[in-house]
C-alpha cells in the first residue's frame, strides 16, 4: 500500500501521484483472435501515460477496456483502489473517464459549442422527469453546463469557431473539438486514441501543447495512444509498449527507447 500511495517526482520535476488505475493480467479475445494477452500496468494520478506499438498491437483494444467499452475476457481493472465490476461505458464515464476516438466521432451537423455541450451529458443530474417537473433546477444546470463548455472552448482557443458546424472545420480543428468535448466532462482520466494521427507538423505541435496544458492546468491524468515516437517521447512520463497483444516494454521514455525488444518491434518487419 505504502508503495502505491507514494508520490513520485520525475527526473524533470513533475509530480506524479499514487496509482489511480491498475490493469491486472488483462486478456481480451475476439473469437480466436487474442487482441490483448495477459497485460498488467498501472496509471498514476497526474501522469501522461503513453501506449505505443505497431498497428494491430492491441492499443485501441486496451483503451476500450479502460473505457469500459470492452469487458476483458480475463483479468481485473482496478480504479481508485477498488475492483471495477463489468459496467456499461456510460457508467464508466460517470466515474470520470472520458475519451476521444481514433476516428473522429462528432456530430458533424451541429455547432462546435453544441458538440462540446454533449460532453456534459454524463454529468447531468436531472433526469428527464425532474427536468419536466422542476424546470428551475434544469435551467440552472443548463447554465452551469454551458459555463463549463465555454471555459473549455476558451482554454483550447476555439472561441472563434464556437458557432461553426463541425462539418466545415479542417481535420486538425475537429480533433481539437473532440478533445474539448472530452474535457467538458471534467474527467479524472482522459483517454486519447491517436490524438495526432493525420495531422501536419504544426497541428501536432498545437495538440501536444494543449495536451500538456490540460495536464498541467487541471491535473488531468492522461493515457494516450500515439504513433509519432518524437511526440510520445516529448509528452509522456511513462510508456507501455505493446506488440501482437503482448506487453514488451514499460518504463520512462528513455528506458523504453533503449529496450531491445522495443527496438526490434519497431525496426523489424512491419506487420499490419
Ligand atoms: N471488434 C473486434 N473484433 C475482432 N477483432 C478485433 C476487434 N477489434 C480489434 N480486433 C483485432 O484485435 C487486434 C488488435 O487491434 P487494435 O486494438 O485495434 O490494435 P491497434 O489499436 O494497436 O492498432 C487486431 O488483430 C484486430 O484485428
Ligand atoms: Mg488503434
Amino acid at each position: 500500500m505504502s508503495e502505491m500511495a507514494a508520490e513520485q517526482i520525475t527526473a524533470d520535476g513533475r509530480r506524479i501521484g499514487p496509482v489511480v488505475m491498475e490493469m491486472k493480467n488483462i486478456t481480451l479475445r475476439f473469437g480466436g483472435v487474442v487482441a490483448i494477452q495477459d497485460i498488467s500496468f498501472d496509471i498514476r494520478e497526474g501522469e501522461i501515460r503513453a501506449i505505443i506499438g505497431p498497428n494491430g498491437a492491441g492499443k485501441s483494444s486496451m483503451l476500450n477496456v479502460i473505457s469500459g467499452f470492452y469487458v476483458p475476457s480475463e483479468g481485473e481493472v482496478w480504479y481508485k483502489g477498488a475492483r471495477r465490476p463489468a459496467m456499461k461505458p456510460y457508467m464508466v464515464a460517470r466515474q470520470g473517464i472520458a475519451r476521444t476516438f481514433q476516428n473522429i466521432a462528432l456530430f458533424e451537423g451541429m455547432s462546435v459549442l453544441d458538440n462540446v455541450m454533449t460532453g456534459r451529458l454524463t454529468r447531468m443530474n436531472s433526469s428527464m422527469w425532474s427536468q419536466a417537473l422542476w424546470k428551475g433546477r434544469a435551467e440552472a444546470e443548463e447554465v452551469a453546463n454551458r459555463e463549463i463548455a465555454e471555459k473549455v472552448i476558451d482554454f483550447l482557443e476555439i472561441q472563434h469557431i464556437r458557432k461553426t458546424p463541425v462539418a466545415r472545420l479542417p481535420y486538425g480543428l475537429k480533433k481539437r473539438v473532440e478533445l474539448a468535448r472530452a474535457l467538458a466532462a471534467e474527467p479524472t482520466i482522459l483517454l486519447l486514441d491517436e490524438p495526432m494521427a493525420g495531422m501536419n507538423v504544426e497541428e501536432k505541435e498545437d495538440m501536444s501543447r494543449f495536451i500538456l496544458d490540460v495536464n498541467d492546468e487541471f491535473g488531468t491524468t492522461i493515457a494516450l495512444i500515439e504513433h509519432d515516437m518524437g511526440v510520445v517521447m516529448d509528452l509522456s512520463d511513462r510508456v507501455v509498449v505493446m506488440d501482437y497483444g503482448k506487453k514488451i516494454g514499460d518504463g520512462t521514455p528513455d528506458e523504453v527507447r533503449n529496450n531491445q525488444a522495443v527496438i526490434d518491434a519497431y525496426l523489424g518487419v512491419a506487420h499490419d
